[in-house]
């Protein structure tokens, strides 16, 4: 719903710590610039346990929220700020279905089907909403969000 109007969007993208090291990140920086995002910063930090659990509360309750928190604490993730039109969907699509196994079955060519391992090290995650967007790319890049400017402040461009 809601295909047929395109908005220029900021979405939050995430190389998980297997696709670091093990030097997939590269090529999955290619592909998201392949698909026609843009990818306009990226960090590589280290997630405390503290920050990991907070960045992932929304699902503390769930049976794998654990293992979650201790695989993405265990080396450098690499966030990514991408923009693009609709790029909360377009990431979401090209990334793939969260179990790379069903992935490869039906989205051959998605970063989950090419790079991820399981359910767990699936290679990257996204924000999968237009709110968590926001949440989450405050989240890392506090100080891009500051500078975006509204609509009314850009009007007097057009
Ligand atoms: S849910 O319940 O539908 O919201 O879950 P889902 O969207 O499939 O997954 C949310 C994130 O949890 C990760 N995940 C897991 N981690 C560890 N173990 C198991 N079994 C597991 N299942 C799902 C999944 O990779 C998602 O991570 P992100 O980083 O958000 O993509």
């Amino acid at each position: 719903t809601g295909a047929d109007t395109t908005e220029w969007q900021f979405t939050l993208g995430m190389i998980k710590p297997h696709a670091v090291s093990s030097g997939a990140w590269s090529y999955i920086l290619d592909i998201i610039e392949k698909s026609g995002l843009h990818i306009i910063s990226r960090q590589e930090l280290t997630l405390s346990d503290d920050r990991a659990r907070h960045f992932y509360e929304e699902h503390a309750d769930k049976p794998f929220f654990l293992n979650l928190v201790s695989m993405m604490t265990e080396g450098p993730v690499m966030p990514l700020l991408i923009t693009g039109p609709n790029a909360i969907q377009a990431y979401r699509r090209l990334m793939g279905p969260t179990s790379p196994e069903g992935a490869r079955m039906t989205h051959l060519y998605s970063i989950r089907a090419i790079y991820g391992v399981d359910k767990t090290r699936n290679a990257v995650h996204g924000s999968d909403s237009a709110e968590s967007a926001a949440r989450e790319v405050r989240f890392f890049f506090p100080e891009f969000v500051q500078k975006i400017p509204t609509a009314d402040e850009l009007a007097e461009y057009a």
